[in-house]
């Protein structure tokens, strides 16, 4: 086995990849390689790679185009491995296409990483480890983190319910969560070494079962660790959202009062197509819970425009849907068809670009508008803010998140990075909010914003 090469590794795509990075490094260290800042003194390259949307998988090909010139004119051997999501969902027409990549890994096989760097520096034989795990969760594997506020715990992995657009369940597989014991001692260490909030992740969190364990509960063992003063968690699907868990929220004020519940389509015969197994109806019955439940709760969502068949009439109803909900903040995408879904291989790709474009572009500008609306009636209030950074364009400011996912800025005073800070809000632009610090916070009586 090559010892002590130094590593080099890139991430792109969703928070699952960004914790799987930090589980790579965690691999690699422990069998002998050293982790570089940068390409050029690295003698392994990794792209940990993104598929869920057509420009995704450009960018990495354009970022291929770079590594193999790098590669050419290189005196010493480099090694160029693709992970994640993309080299799963390609597989042998990733390596056919682009000979300066040595190996591909999906998901569920970094635990072979080590292997597969030795073995294609040794021979010019291509590696190939894509095998999908139904078991799989790195348990034992400490993830090496940069350091932050924030702290992401991937607590399942794998996703089951086959929405017809998404390329997620055939590039990470099948549905596992992680042992209970293992993520509660993961926080309660991440809560030692000084972070201050952990953000649980997966691909469907309600779907979270270990034993009699559910999400919520997990939820509340994980907002009891002392030290740690906030708990996220991303992203549950509307079909089952666990009740039990709104209690959880009203009832721990460390546990932050924001979902986000991607809606996707906002007219039944698309949710029907999309595969959501939800209605318009019935979601907007569970955002009213919601609401009901968790006074000053934001709700944030995912939109796709421009799905197959969706006419301008089904469109229209998503746009009104949006402007009837008013969510805090909506991430909207253009319909990006992925090879081997249900979608791709049922329905045809028929609306067109300039169409979705222009719905996008309504959309954004609706949202805008609402997300302006909403953070204005935080004007006049005090909120908690964690402060997480110094902004690039203010160095005399620091900014951080609102309990509901604002950013906010401030000056900076005798304040710090992971600092609980009272924050009275004197106005609101774009999105985000502009204030004054008024003191530390002390965390036990959640503040209800107004509106
Ligand atoms: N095209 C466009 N957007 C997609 N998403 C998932 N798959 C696709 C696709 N094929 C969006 C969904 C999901 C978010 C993570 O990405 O809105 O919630
Ligand atoms: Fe994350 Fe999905 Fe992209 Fe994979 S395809 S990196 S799971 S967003």
């Amino acid at each position: 086995m090559a010892e002590g090469l130094s590593v080099y590794i890139e991430t792109y795509g969703c928070q699952m990849n960004e914790y799987d990075t930090d589980l790579v490094k965690s691999i690699l260290v422990e069998s002998g390689q050293r982790l570089s800042e940068s390409e050029h003194d690295a003698r392994v390259i990794l792209l940990n790679t993104c598929a869920i949307r057509e420009n995704a998988h450009s960018k990495i090909y354009a970022r291929l185009q770079q590594l193999k010139a790098l590669k050419a004119k290189s005196s010493h051997q480099i090694t160029v491995g693709i992970l994640g999501c993309m080299a799963q969902n390609l597989r042998n027409d990733l390596l056919d296409t682009h000979d300066e990549i040595d190996f591909i890994a999906g998901p569920d096989t970094y635990r072979e990483l080590p292997g597969l760097i030795a073995r294609s520096r040794e021979t010019s034989d291509k590696g190939l480890a894509l095998r999908l795990s139904r078991s799989e969760t790195y348990s034992g594997v400490d993830p090496i983190r940069s350091g932050g506020v924030n702290a992401w715990v991937a607590v399942m992995r794998g996703c089951d319910n086959m929405c017809s657009f998404c390329v997620v369940p055939y590039t990470r597989g099948r549905e596992r969560s992680r042992d209970r014991k293992g993520i509660l001692a993961e926080v309660e260490s991440l809560a030692e070494v000084g972070f201050k909030q952990v953000t649980l992740l997966g691909q469907n969190v309600n779907s979270y079962e270990f034993g009699p364990f559910g999400f919520a509960q997990l939820v509340r063992v994980v907002a009891d660790v002392p030290g740690i003063e906030r708990v996220r968690f991303t992203s549950p699907h509307p079909k089952d959202f666990p009740e039990p868990l709104l209690d959880v929220i009203a009832g721990h004020p460390n546990v932050c009062n924001h979902i986000h519940l991607p809606l996707q389509a906002g007219n039944n015969r698309v949710l029907e197509l999309m595969k959501r197994t939800y209605t318009i109806e019935s979601f907007r019955e569970l955002v009213e819970r919601i609401r009901g439940t968790i006074p000053g709760v934001a709700i944030s969502t995912d939109i796709i425009v421009g799905f197959p068949t969706e006419t301008d009439a089904e469109f229209e109803d998503t746009f009104r849907e949006m402007e009837e909900i008013r969510f805090d903040f909506a991430f909207i995408f253009k319909y990006s068809e992925r090879k081997g879904t249900y979608a791709a291989r049922k329905l045809s790709d028929d609306v067109p670009p300039e169409k979705k474009t222009e719905r996008i572009v309504h959309l954004i500008e609706l949202q805008k508008r609402i997300t302006g609306e909403i953070n204005q009636q935080y004007v006049g209030e005090t909120v908690e803010v964690l402060v997480e950074e110094t902004p690039k364009k203010d160095p005399g400011a620091l900014s951080g998140r609102t309990e509901t996912f604002k950013n906010t800025v401030f000056p900076k005073e005798n304040f710090t990075i992971g600092d609980l800070v009272d924050v009275s809000i004197e106005r609101s632009r774009g999105s985000a909010l502009f204030g004054r610090a008024v003191g530390y916070a002390t965390q036990g009586e959640r503040k209800v914003r107004a509106g």
